[in-house]
């Protein structure tokens, strides 16, 4: 696991980088696309590229990580209304390229096969980006997710839903108890992740991610098991790692090779 301590914006512009090589050797690459604030500076860095045509996303694909259940299509805090707005209408991906679990579905266990299957179809995912929630979730594996768990039902605990009420008007009644979620076995199969995690509400779970043990009450410990793992943090978030000063000595004396 390699932890990078950099201000948002520089690693939004990192991450941004790392996409590009990618794209660059693989245009029909595939990305795992996280919603929520934390990426937000990766795609703004992302669609200056496409802008500015030094990068073009014209063949690459999508799969998000999760979905609230019960959101009709079109309804603001879907979270493929918000991957829409956040990324995909400001890059020129393909229509449809972009697909994620639909929680809306009649039949929900269907929908977690189906995706499965769609990410699968796609040759699984090359480039993972995810955030973290306060609690340690990644995607919505909420603590207590199966360490090998697959695209799900899960409920989301009180705390993520008051976490995650600023995007529902403050209103936490409206924020749904259920969703569709990627299983922390389904992320671990992407060949590459990256993980952002900025302010101090993140640092508890930070802290747990790189240097608490392996374990299903923090969630994102099981990324301590995937080989090409990188995760950026800005001096909030790092505020509660033990071995800050080691992982600020790594990047400067970094390995040209590694
Ligand atoms: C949500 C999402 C996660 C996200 C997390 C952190 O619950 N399901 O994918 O990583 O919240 O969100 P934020 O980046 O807004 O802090």
């Amino acid at each position: 696991m390699d932890v990078v301590i950099a201000p948002a914006d520089e690693i939004g512009e990192i991450v941004a980088d790392d996409i590009a090589a990618l794209i660059a050797d693989r245009p029909d690459a595939v990305l795992g696309l996280a919603t929520g604030s934390s990426p937000l500076r990766i795609y703004d860095a992302v669609a200056r590229r496409v802008a500015d045509g030094r990068l073009s996303l014209a063949h690459a694909r999508g799969f998000m990580l999760d979905e609230y259940v019960g959101l009709p299509v079109g309804h603001p805090c879907r979270y493929s209304t918000v991957i829409d707005q956040d990324f995909v209408s400001r890059v020129d991906l393909a229509p449809d390229a972009v697909r994620g679990p639909d929680g809306d579905a009649a039949d929900l266990g269907a929908a977690c096969d189906a995706y499965e299957q769609a990410i699968r179809e796609a040759g699984g995912v090359d480039l993972q980006i995810l955030g973290i929630g306060t609690d340690g979730h990644i995607a919505f594996n909420e603590p207590g997710s199966s360490l090998a768990s697959r695209t799900r039902v899960k409920t989301l605990t009180e705390q993520t839903r008051h976490d995650n009420a600023r995007f529902f008007g403050d209103d936490v009644d409206a924020v749904p108890h259920h969703c569709l979620t990627q299983g922390l076995g389904t992320i671990m199969d992407a060949r590459r992740i990256v993980l952002v995690a900025t302010g101090t509400s993140k640092a508890e779970a930070v802290s747990h991610l790189v240097e608490g043990a392996v374990s299903a009450r923090w969630p994102a410990t099981v990324l301590q098991h995937h080989r090409r793992v990188t995760v950026f943090v800005d001096e909030d978030a790092a505020a509660q790692l033990e071995l800050v000063d080691y992982y600020r000595h790594v990047r400067a004396h970094r390995h040209l090779v590694s």
